[in-house]
């Protein structure tokens, strides 16, 4: 598949490998319905078609993603299993091939959900990753509430997704979040290499071994995406995220007080 220039997310093929870029710096790569829809779009084809046989998703070296268009949680809040956004999340979740990822700066929900779906992750020594959930009136997605407690221990866990505060790439390495830190400059080239490192590997038994890593998870994570997307649609309409989106907008701190 050929790059699309003045799109929104490109996707490229190359040695085996797909690339898929967020392209929207001007919204720091904020992440609307039809992009979902692109990214949803991409990886289905990654996995059906045999010449691709990894995917690396990447942002820009100041910025991976500020999490989802809050516009579109406003103006087009996503409505149930076939939104793009369940597309999106239900494919990477699912993805059979490995997915590669490399971020810089900040990666704000699901720009920072999703990568627990990777199978590798490069950071720049500038990544910064938050779950704001709580603080938008909204609970976790992308089955984040399993996830993250899993891979970070519930106390750390609890202070990012209750506190929503970044944490940066350093503590994301001790975690395991991330596999490798490097400069900005080399995060994209680094994770680019590892993917065609692994595009040279027999396909079968990459697929083969990341389905038995995965398998025992696959019903918890599909039943608790299930659950936290049931709460965010209905959430997204309630009183606490109406005021914490129109504080965004109108450049305000929100005020909970009575929430
Ligand atoms: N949705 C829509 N627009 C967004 C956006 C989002 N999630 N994040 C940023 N933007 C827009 C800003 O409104 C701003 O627009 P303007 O130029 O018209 O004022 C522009 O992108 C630049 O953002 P700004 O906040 O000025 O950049 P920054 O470098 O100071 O901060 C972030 C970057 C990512 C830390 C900050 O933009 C942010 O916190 N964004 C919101 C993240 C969020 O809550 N996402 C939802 C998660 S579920």
């Amino acid at each position: 598949m050929a790059s699309e220039s003045g799109s929104e997310i490109l996707v490229h093929t190359e040695s085996g490998v797909m690339t898929i870029t967020l392209n929207r710096l001007e919204r720091k790569n904020s992440i609307t319905a039809d992009m979902y829809g692109a990214m949803a779009d991409a990886l289905a084809q990654a996995a059906s078609d045999a010449a691709t046989r990894v995917v690396l998703l990447q942002g820009h070296e100041t910025i991976f993603s500020a999490g989802n268009d809050i516009g579109d949680f406003l103006h087009k809040p996503p409505a149930g299993p076939d939104s793009p956004v369940a597309r999106f999340l239900h494919s990477i979740a699912t993805f059979p091939k490995p997915l590669v990822a490399a971020v810089c700066g900040p990666a704000v929900g699901v720009g920072t959900t999703m990568l627990f779906h990777c199978d590798l992750v490069y950071a720049g020594d500038n990544a910064a990753f938050s779950m704001p959930f709580v603080n938008l009136g909204l609970v976790p997605e992308a089955a984040s509430s399993l996830l993250v407690p899993q891979m970070l221990g519930y106390h750390r866990a609890a202070e990012a997704l209750l506190l929503g505060e970044p944490f940066m790439a350093e503590a994301a390495l001790e975690v395991g979040l991330v596999n490798r830190v490097l400069p900005p400059t080399e995060v994209n080239g680094y994770a680019q290499s590892v993917a065609r490192k692994l595009a040279a590997k027999p396909s079968s038994s990459l697929i083969e071994t990341k389905r038995l890593m995965k398998k025992g998870q696959q019903q918890l994570i599909r039943a608790q995406m299930d659950d936290e997307g049931a709460l965010f649609a209905r959430m997204l309409r309630e009183p606490a995220a109406k005021e914490a989106f129109g504080a965004f907008m109108d450049k305000r701190k929100p005020d909970f007080s009575n929430l």
